[in-house]
C-alpha cells in the first residue's frame, strides 16, 4: 500500500505517523507524481507545532518533491507518463509514496540535477531567491545575510554575489571555510557580532535575515533602511521596523524554479544535501533540523 507521513493532533516528532493511504486521484489540472525525493523545512515543523496558520486534521507534512509522473488528470497538457519533475504543493502532501500536484507547480527535472537536490530545491531556493530579489543588491554593495550556511541562507548569500554584491555571511564556524570558497565573508554571530561586522565593512546596503532574533534591530543599527531589509522569521520586528517579508510564496513560479534547478544543474549554485532519510525515518529527519545539523538539506527518499 501506498505510505503518506501524518500527523493527527499537533505536536513535535512524537504526532508524526507514516500511514498507509490509497493512491491519490488527481483532479483538473493535477498530475499523479510517483516521489522519489522531498526535502524537509523548519516551516514544517512549525505548521505541525500549531504555531503557524491551523490546518485541517489529519494532516500531511511536506512541500518540495521530485518524481516520476505517474499519470495527468483531465486538461493537463505538457507532462505525460515516465516524466522527470520536480516542484512544490501547498496542500502538505508531498511526504509520501504518491502525490496529486497542481501541473502549474511542476517543471522538468533537468538530466543533471540529482534527486535529492530537485526534490529539496523549491521551499530554500525561491525563499533565497525572493528575499534577495526583495533587497535589490547592486554590483558593488554589501549584503549581509544571517544564518548564511542554512537552506536558505547558503542559497542567498550566493545569489547576492550572483547579483554582484560583497557578501558577509553570519554563519557558525563550521561552516566559515564553505563560505569563504563561495567568496563570502564569515563571520561568527553570538555577542560581538555587530563589533565583528564593522570590523569587516564600514558600510552594509541591504540585510537578509534568516535567523530572527535581533537581526532587523542590528541591521538598522548598521545603517540599513529598512526596505532594504528582509527577514524570513521575525515578522512583528518587521511589522515595526518597515523591513521586508518576502519568500518561497512570493517567487513559486515555474519560471523562477526552472531558473534555480538550471543553475544548480550546472553547478552555478551549490546546493548541498546534508542527510537523506528514508520516508520512514521521517521523525528522525526532523529531529535532525530542528538541531544543529550539518550544511545542506535533508532529504526524505521513498
Ligand atoms: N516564511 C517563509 O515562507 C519561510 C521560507 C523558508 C524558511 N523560512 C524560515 O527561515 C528560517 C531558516 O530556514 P532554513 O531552512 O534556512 O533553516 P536551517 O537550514 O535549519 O538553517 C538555520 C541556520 O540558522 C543558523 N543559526 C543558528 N543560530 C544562529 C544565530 N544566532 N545567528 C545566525 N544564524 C544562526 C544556523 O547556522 P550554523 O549552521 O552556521 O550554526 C543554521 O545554518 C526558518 O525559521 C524557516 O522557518 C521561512
Amino acid at each position: 500500500m501506498p505510505r503518506a507521513v501524518q500527523y493527527k493532533t499537533y505536536g513535535g516528532t512524537e504526532v508524526l505517523q507514516v500511514v498507509e493511504v490509497g493512491t491519490p486521484e488527481p483532479t483538473e489540472g493535477e498530475v499523479l507524481v510517483k516521489v522519489k525525493a522531498a526535502g524537509i523545512n523548519p516551516g514544517e515543523s512549525k505548521t505541525r507545532a500549531g504555531t503557524l496558520a491551523q490546518r485541517p486534521l489529519p494532516s500531511g507534512q511536506g512541500i518540495d518533491l521530485a518524481g516520476v509522473v505517474v499519470r495527468t488528470g483531465p486538461g493537463v497538457t505538457g507532462f505525460a507518463a515516465g516524466d522527470e519533475v520536480m516542484g512544490f504543493t501547498w496542500q502538505h502532501a508531498s511526504h509520501a509514496d504518491y502525490v496529486a500536484v497542481e501541473a502549474a507547480n511542476l517543471i522538468a527535472k533537468p538530466a543533471r540535477l540529482s534527486w535529492e537536490v530537485a526534490g529539496s530545491l523549491f521551499v530554500v531556493g525561491t525563499s533565497a531567491y525572493a528575499a534577495v530579489r526583495a533587497v535589490a543588491p547592486q554590483p558593488g554593495e554589501t549584503v549581509v545575510v544571517s544564518g548564511a550556511a542554512g537552506g536558505v541562507g547558503m542559497l542567498a548569500v550566493q545569489l547576492a554575489r550572483r547579483a554582484g554584491a560583497d557578501v558577509i555571511g553570519i554563519a557558525g564556524p563550521a561552516n566559515h571555510r564553505w563560505l569563504s570558497e563561495h567568496d563570502v565573508t564569515p563571520i561568527a554571530y553570538g555577542e560581538g557580532v555587530r563589533d565583528r561586522l564593522r570590523q569587516v565593512t564600514d558600510r552594509v546596503d541591504a540585510f537578509i535575515d534568516t535567523h530572527g532574533d535581533g537581526y532587523l534591530e542590528l541591521a538598522v543599527a548598521l545603517g540599513v533602511t529598512p526596505t532594504r531589509i528582509n527577514t524570513l522569521v521575525d515578522y512583528s520586528g518587521a511589522a515595526r521596523l518597515g523591513a521586508k517579508t518576502e519568500a518561497c510564496r512570493a517567487a513559486a513560479t515555474s519560471g523562477i524554479l526552472t531558473d534555480l534547478a538550471q543553475l544548480a544543474a550546472t553547478g552555478a549554485l551549490d546546493v548541498p544535501i546534508a542527510a537523506t532519510y528514508p520516508l520512514d525515518q521521517v521523525r528522525a529527519a526532523y529531529d535532525e533540523l530542528a538541531g544543529p545539523h550539518p550544511r545542506g538539506k535533508i532529504v526524505l527518499l521513498t
